[in-house]
């Protein structure tokens, strides 16, 4: 069974993932340019962060920047990885100081301009932090993330240090992005689109899935209880029945 159990009603997720969709509508909307919409979505992640922390959630993982999003136009891009360098150095004491340990996923070696240096230090600083794990996927993709799997545990094969028929989902699981994390419990994407766009293919395979249609910016602390809330009224069956999945309460 996943590590969560079937059944039960009234739980706190352990961990959330979250599409924060629709800045470029929020800011559209108020005749804005786009990257003002990026900007207000940046401020608006503290407030999740803090109600997951303060909730006793155990890891937040948000999609801040796709393997697509790479093809958007070169000035969105910049603008997007310039606001990542400006967010690392200010959210990073206040992380630290709420004991929230940071960590990024996704293909970093594509990152320019300050930021991988920026990524390693806030990682090596918060490493030791226990309170919650706050996973910021950067350049990343689902498919990404089985293709390099896939391809780790070919190159260990190949060289012998292997046996193919010993390959399970266990040893699948330990070689992608969040091998240390809680499979998600639930996944959250705002701004209205039903979709998984990439995300995190392998680990959403039992994860409750909620959408609703508030633009990113304005996703607050209501809005996450909210979420919360409806989470905790799911019963959770793991392909048993409604009787069983009750009996393992
Ligand atoms: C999400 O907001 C942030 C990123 C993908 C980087 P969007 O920029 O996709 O906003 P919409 O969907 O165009 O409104
Ligand atoms: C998903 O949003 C990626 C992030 C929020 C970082 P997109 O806006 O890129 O997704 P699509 O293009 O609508 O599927
Ligand atoms: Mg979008």
């Amino acid at each position: 069974m996943p590590q969560s159990q079937a059944g039960g009603t009234s739980r706190l997720p352990r961990h959330v993932a979250v599409i924060m969709d629709g800045n470029g509508r929020w800011a559209q909307r108020r005749a804005l340019p786009r990257h003002l919409g990026h900007r207000a979505g940046a401020k608006a992640v503290r407030a999740t962060v803090e109600g997951c922390a303060r909730r006793g959630i155990e890891a937040l993982t948000v999609f801040a920047f796709s393997s697509e999003n790479w093809q958007r136009p070169g000035e969105e891009v910049d603008r997007l990885m310039q606001l990542f360098v400006e967010s690392i150095d200010k959210e990073i004491d206040e992380l630290h100081a709420n004991q929230i340990r940071v960590r990024f996923i996704g293909d970093l070696s594509r990152l320019r301009d300050g930021l991988p240096e920026r990524i390693a230090a806030a990682e090596a600083r918060t490493a030791r932090n226990k309170r919650m794990t706050f996973y910021v996927a950067v350049s990343y993709g689902g498919r990404w993330d089985i293709v390099e799997a896939a391809r780790r545990l070919a190159r260990r094969a190949v060289a012998g240090k292997l046996d193919v028929a010993g390959i399970d989902e266990a040893t699948f699981g330990a070689e992608l992005q969040l091998h240390d994390a809680p499979e998600p419990d639930l996944f959250i994407r705002t701004g209205g689109d039903h979709r998984i766009s990439n995300f995190l293919l392998w680990n959403l395979a039992y994860t409750e899935l909620y959408f609703c249609d508030t633009l990113w910016p304005d996703f607050d602390d209501e809005a996450l209880e909210t979420a919360l809330r409806q989470f905790a009224r799911r019963q959770r069956r793991f392909g048993l029945t409604g009787a069983q999945a009750q009996g393992h309460e």
